[in-house]
């Protein structure tokens, strides 16, 4: 069976950047677009440009120096702002406006004190206008999530009968279960007049811990684009990870589904998002934190250092970390991990100095979080200091590495 590509649109520099405290300036918007283009993804989501003068030079900038993906810009269902979003988006080689309204009864009564056939009006009108400018017009149906599935349904064939390219599902308040949300894409496949001919795109929040859950359920129940932000970053609780679905993606071969991400800079773009934001990436965040593929407990060393894939189920170097899973060791280390690490600085120790070391290294080790390369160096040449007993070791020890 032939695998189906997914689309990969990367909201990083739009629903990314409405992060509280992570503003970015054009230069940084430029260096980051520039990554996601390398790294592969089919559509950039610039930004908002009717939101401030600076987010409108951002898009313009961006189209200026991206040449492959598609530079989406957003905007609401209103004339100005899309005519703003099409004046942006002008020197770009392929560009998409992203328009769209609220479809949830929440959104239509206390959002805009409107009714369902207004809003079915104000999305068509959207799109008709947006096609003045481009010919590839995304529609949001905003709280999607939440929007009941029969009149989420009229909204699509509404807006398809009138020109939209891409259909986008928002799960805005990270409301749904993954089953929920994936009925809810299979219902718009099986319902919508001409949902053939266009893109449906999952757009999840992760309130609920659930973004990249509900978006594998959408594309699993065919869906054809994910929307995601690089580190999983955007409002409150963020967006799907770009590097989790993709990743996810890769290593499930049976779903036959597949992206054109160059896996090998996830690690370099994480990093470049997270020093441009000034948003910390979580030690234990998946793929890319810090601790993703790090070791501290003996028994996860000994099986690591013995076969890798004891106890990871992603290859490092597939995401770009090439240093490969590091052994960090900690007062729960083993014999093993420590024999590893001192291998990697050139000492290969016999078993009766590796136990004299040990015995050291696990008294040490009790007082501090984790122990360094220059520490081993350290504890290595005071166990090889003939003249010193254990206690007298250990003082030295913290001595020198200025330990009370
Ligand atoms: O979460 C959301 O609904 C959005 C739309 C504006 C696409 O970000
Ligand atoms: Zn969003």
């Amino acid at each position: 069976m032939e695998k189906k590509r997914i689309h990969i649109f990367d909201t990083t520099l739009r629903d990314g950047e409405q992060v509280p405290g992570c503003k970015l300036n054009t230069k940084e918007k430029i260096k980051i677009a520039k990554q996601l283009e390398y790294l592969g993804v089919d559509v950039i989501e610039a930004g908002f440009p009717t939101s401030s003068p600076g987010d409108y030079q951002s898009v313009q900038e961006i189209c200026k120096s991206i040449s492959k993906p598609i530079i989406c810009a957003l905007s609401r269902a209103v004339e100005k702002d899309i005519k703003i979003a099409g004046s942006a988006l002008k020197y770009a080689k392929r560009s998409r406006i992203h328009t769209g309204i609220g479809t949830s009864d929440c959104h239509i009564r206390y959002k805009f004190n409107s009714t369902p056939e207004k809003i079915i009006e104000r999305a068509i009108q959207a799109v008709k206008y947006a096609k003045k400018f481009v010919e590839d017009v995304e529609f949001y149906a905003e709280d999607a999530g939440r929007t009941n599935n029969d009149f989420l349904a009229k909204v699509c064939e509404a807006v398809i009968k009138y020109g939209a390219t891409v259909i986008n599902i928002p799960d805005t308040t990270g409301y749904c279960l993954p089953e929920e949300y994936g009925i809810k894409i299979k219902f718009l496949k099986e319902n919508v007049k001409g949902i053939h001919n266009i893109t449906l795109s999952t757009h999840c929040h992760n309130d609920l811990g659930l973004a990249t859950a509900n978006s594998l359920s959408g594309i699993i129940n065919g869906a054809q684009q994910v929307e995601c932000t690089i580190n999983g970053i955007g409002e409150r609780a963020g967006n799907t990870s770009l590097e989790e679905i993709v990743m996810i993606i890769k290593q499930n071969s049976h779903l036959n589904l597949f992206t054109n991400i160059k896996t090998k800079l996830i690690s370099s773009i994480s990093h470049l998002v997270s020093e441009c934001t000034g948003m910390k990436v979580q030690a234990n965040k998946a793929i890319v934190g810090m601790n993703a593929f790090s070791h501290s407990s003996g028994i996860h060393q000994d099986g690591i250092i013995k076969k890798r894939e004891t106890y990871e189920s992603i290859n490092p170097e597939d995401v770009g970390i090439h240093n490969h899973s590091s052994i960090i060791l900690t007062a729960r280390s083993g014999r093993a991990a420590l024999d590893y690490r001192y291998k990697k600085l050139g000492h290969f120790l016999n078993k009766n100095s590796l136990d004299l070391v040990y015995s050291i290294f696990l008294r040490y080790a009790d007082k501090k979080k984790e122990i360094s390369d220059q520490e081993l160096k350290i504890i290595l040449e005071e166990a090889n200091n003939k003249g010193n007993n254990n206690k007298n070791r250990l003082q030295h020890i913290r001595r020198r590495i200025n330990v009370v």
